[in-house]
């Protein structure tokens, strides 16, 4: 009979967190069978994805080399290898992707004048909530939420369809585009499907067939393309995971000071957000207001509609 040997080992955790039962597969695991397996790209076929990688990286280089293109208006300033490494071609390049064109060969359908393409201008419901994972990520000032989007392209295109946006931010376009094929985000949306149908809304407007659209997206400005990169190529969590804590850690020993601040207790504590308020004139007597002084009742969480002046 063979013994139980017992190890001081610590205790390892049997599933993923986001693992809900024990026969299915983390995200994780299933993002590494896949970056094993053959890839194809732009028409050719590689062992696996670390393969396709290296090739492209490999154009990329000897592209950077070209004065030519270099010379495009708002090329980044930067090293080649700087630029190499924040790059993921052919999908993504942080300079002006020299692999478009391919790409449109490879997605792309020729303008067919048989086919009708007419769309009538999208008149339905367009609610969104600027309260999630895609917006809550970081801040930029001028981000469209991904559902407005998805529920356009459902709208004027088909699946497999090219859309482009030259003007993307951070790809919010692209993340909608994607999403016109995930049936949980579709549902989230109101949209459901009968058979093999269209989508329809719960306001009853007819959708196109749901299904991931192609999509490039451009924007001039690099750390928008490199957000939106990051939104729509797949990522390890775990490796995601570490470097952000090296991140947090090294800014923290660099600029944590200045977040620190001495609580009335006499201890330290880190501020983790800072209210400015507006200072306002009494058009009666001249005196300043204090907007936060005057108008916010922490007790009941409310502000105050009218705000009295009371000079000293
Ligand atoms: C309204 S924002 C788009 C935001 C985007 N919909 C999102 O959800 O993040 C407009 C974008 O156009 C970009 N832009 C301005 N001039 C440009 C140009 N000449 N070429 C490319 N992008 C440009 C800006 O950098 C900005 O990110």
């Amino acid at each position: 009979m063979a013994k139980h040997k017992q190890t001081s080992r610590p205790a390892e955790k049997l599933f993923a967190d986001d693992q809900m039962n024990m026969f299915e597969k983390s995200y994780e695991e299933r993002l590494q069978e896949e970056k094993n397996k053959l890839v194809e790209c732009l028409g050719m076929t590689f062992e696996n994805d670390e393969k396709r990688r290296e090739y492209f990286l490999e154009k990329l280089r000897e592209k950077l080399k070209d004065p030519e293109f270099r010379k495009i208006e708002g090329f980044p300033i930067g090293e080649d290898e700087d630029i190499l490494a924040l790059s993921d071609p052919p999908y993504y390049t942080a300079c002006p992707n020299p692999f478009i064109a391919d790409f449109i060969k490879q997605y792309g359908k020729p303008y067919d004048p048989a086919v009708s393409y007419l769309a009538e201008p999208y008149a339905g419901e367009l609610a969104a909530t600027r309260n999630n994972r895609f917006v809550n990520a970081h801040s930029y000032a001028t981000k469209v939420p991904h559902e407005i989007v998805a529920k356009l392209i459902l709208h004027y295109t088909e699946p497999g369809d090219i859309v482009l946006d030259a003007f993307a931010g951070t790809g919010m376009t692209a993340v909608g585009a994607q999403l016109c094929g995930d049936f949980e985000t579709l549902r989230d949306m109101g949209l459901s499907q009968h058979g093999k149908k269209n989508l329809i809304a719960e306001d009853g407007h007819s959708f196109r067939m749901p299904g991931a659209r192609n999509s490039i997206v451009i924007d001039i400005c690099p750390a928008a393309t490199f957000l939106g990169a990051n939104f729509n190529l797949p990522h390890m969590p775990s490796e995601y995971d570490q470097s952000v804590k090296k991140i947090r850690e090294a800014v923290n020993r660099e600029c944590g000071w200045m977040y620190k601040t001495r609580h009335e207790s006499d201890q330290y504590g880190h501020i983790s957000c800072t209210l400015w308020s507006d200072v306002f004139v009494c058009p009666e007597c001249g005196g300043e207001i204090v907007f936060w002084d005057a108008a916010v009742d922490t007790a009941n969480s409310a502000i105050t509609d009218v705000i009295k002046c009371s000079p000293l």
